[in-house]
């Protein structure tokens, strides 16, 4: 039998799902992204865009540092500036990759750009020779292809490979395409471009139709041999291509597909459930493959015909993209070593034995409350440690709940605000009404509370519970996590949380404004 070939995962996740309103990132999360998904084997990992910001270059920087299989992509607009940026954090331990793109389509090019389309040609040019005097590995993209005129295209494409682009990316920035247009759009520059054989063809898709993933596949019909998408569809808007159903896809459908991916697909579910619990964005339960009941099944019927042969009303195995795999259960007798050596599975590590320490000793506390931990556990569990690391100008110091039929929640809570103590009590209409309202009360910070979330990391009462929010300012959206096995506690800590990043500036700049 033939081989299949091979299908490129470019993962953009750390940086076009970074863009999704709510969704930054710490460089220690980003790192920690990086690693699971080098152990899910996926083949670019676009870290970030360097030049946005100082954060945003001290991240790629980290990632290029942690990551040694596979390669390390950096954004770069077609600007000197943005590229010597890309190249001084990407560093120079091959393979690393610089992406730098321009936008191609007349709208763009006349509103956005205000440059006209031979200026925009050789500007491309000029990115892609000066990105090749840093490394071997440059991508293209131009920016709107999905509506740029394709003649243009054809132009600005044969240009930037006989400038030394080994990969041309073909974005649908505004996820306007349908399928067959897509499709068709990627045939005909493949066909057209002479020197199209002299480089790779990749695709981007936005989600604003819904047709991300659809409109990628039917690119990779028609020739294209690089994928970009993200963990959990995570990005801009309505988000990217999704990762695991673009994998899931290919893999389950080798019928139809010439090429395959040669990623690790276990590592999947674990992947997407870390990416959920850093950037507080939770997964639909209808979700393919990592939903919670994307392999469950309801209905009688269809759990008779599982019982009798899965394959009547299955068509992938849960097993194999993760679920109930990577389960192991600790609890109090577990070990130093065995917390470690299990973080270090889950891709987590330690900057200091003092890290370990204060980590493993929250875990015995954990321990004492919630006889089996779990993997999730696990990880909320650093993530908590983290956060405590994080220099916040606000920490919960204490915090007192009544609640009683009949009775108003009261909260009292003493915080301390840039190292001085401060404490006030408020009702509310519940226990968590009433606990950010006192917050509120010490704090003034003139946010709104967007979105409020709870859920029980894993199954029992004894569950740590996740609590995710959303608050507002002025136009910016922070995100905020907290986990504690009390929700109040950890609703306290996810609300904190987002405060402190409402506190700390942001500074960065977005590569497509
Ligand atoms: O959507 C887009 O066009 C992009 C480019 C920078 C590739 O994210
Ligand atoms: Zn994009």
């Amino acid at each position: 039998m033939k081989k299949p070939e091979k299908l490129i995962i470019f993962d953009t996740t750390l940086r076009d799902g970074e863009q999704s309103p709510g969704a930054s990132m710490t460089r220690d999360e980003k790192v920690r992204i990086a690693r699971a998904l080098e152990r899910m084997r996926v083949d670019v990992i676009e870290a970030g865009f360097p030049a946005a910001s100082v954060g945003d270059f001290e991240a790629v920087k980290a990632v290029s540092d942690a990551v040694t299989e596979g390669t390390v992509c950096a954004l770069a607009r077609a600007l000197d500036r943005d590229i010597e940026r890309s190249a001084q954090a990407l560093g120079k331990q091959a393979p690393r990759r610089i992406h730098t793109f321009i936008a191609t389509s007349p709208i763009h090019m006349e509103k956005k750009l205000r440059m006209s389309a031979d200026d925009v040609l050789a500007q491309a040019v000029h990115a892609v020779k000066y990105a090749r005097q840093f490394t071997d590995d440059v991508e293209f993209s131009p920016e709107d292809a999905g509506r740029s005129e394709s003649d243009f295209l054809c132009r600005v494409i044969e240009a930037v490979i006989a400038a030394g682009a080994t990969t041309i990316n073909i974005p649908d920035t505004v996820g306007y395409n349908i399928p067959g247009q897509f499709g068709s759009l990627l045939r005909e520059l493949i066909d057209r471009i002479p020197n199209a054989d002299k480089a790779i063809f990749s695709v981007h898709c936005h989600n604003d139709l819904g047709l991300a993933v659809a409109n990628s596949l039917s690119a990779v019909l028609s020739g294209a041999r690089q994928v970009e998408c993200t963990i959990n569809g995570l990005g801009e808007r309505a988000g990217n291509a999704a990762l695991e159903e673009l994998v899931m896809a290919v893999r389950t459908r080798q019928d139809v597909f010439p090429c395959d991916t040669t990623l690790d697909v276990s590592q999947i579910v674990p992947c997407s459930r870390l990416v959920s619990s850093v950037t507080g964005f939770a997964v639909q339960p209808n979700k393919s493959i990592v939903g919670v009941n994307a392999f469950a099944h309801e209905s009688g019927i269809h759990q008779d015909g599982v019982l009798k042969s899965r394959e009547t009303y299955e068509i992938m195995r849960a097993e194999d993209v993760g679920w109930s795999a990577n389960r192991m259960v600790m609890g109090k007798h577990s070990g130093r070593n065995a917390f470690r050596t299990r973080l270090a599975e889950l891709g987590v590590s330690f900057d200091s034995e003092e890290a370990v320490n204060e980590a493993f000793s929250r875990f015995k506390t954990l321990a004492d409350k919630k006889h089996e931990i779990y993997d999730e556990d696990l990880i909320a569990l650093v993530t908590e440690s983290e956060l405590a690391e994080g220099h916040e100008r606000v920490k919960l110091l204490s915090l007192r709940v009544c609640s009683e039929t009949g009775e108003t929640p009261l909260a009292k809570i003493t915080l301390s605000y840039d190292g001085e103590e401060k404490s006030t009590s408020a009702n509310g209409g519940g226990p968590v009404d009433a606990t950010y309202r006192a917050i509120d009360k010490l704090l003034n910070s003139g946010s709104h509370l967007q979105l409020y979330s709870v859920k029980a990391i894993t199954s029992g009462t004894d569950s740590l519970g996740e609590v995710s929010v959303r608050i507002e300012k002025e136009g910016r959206i922070i995100n905020g996590q907290g986990a504690d096995t009390d929700i109040v506690i950890a609703s306290a800590k996810a609300y904190l949380h987002a405060m402190n990043r409402l506190l700390a500036p942001e500074l960065r700049s977005h590569p497509q404004v």
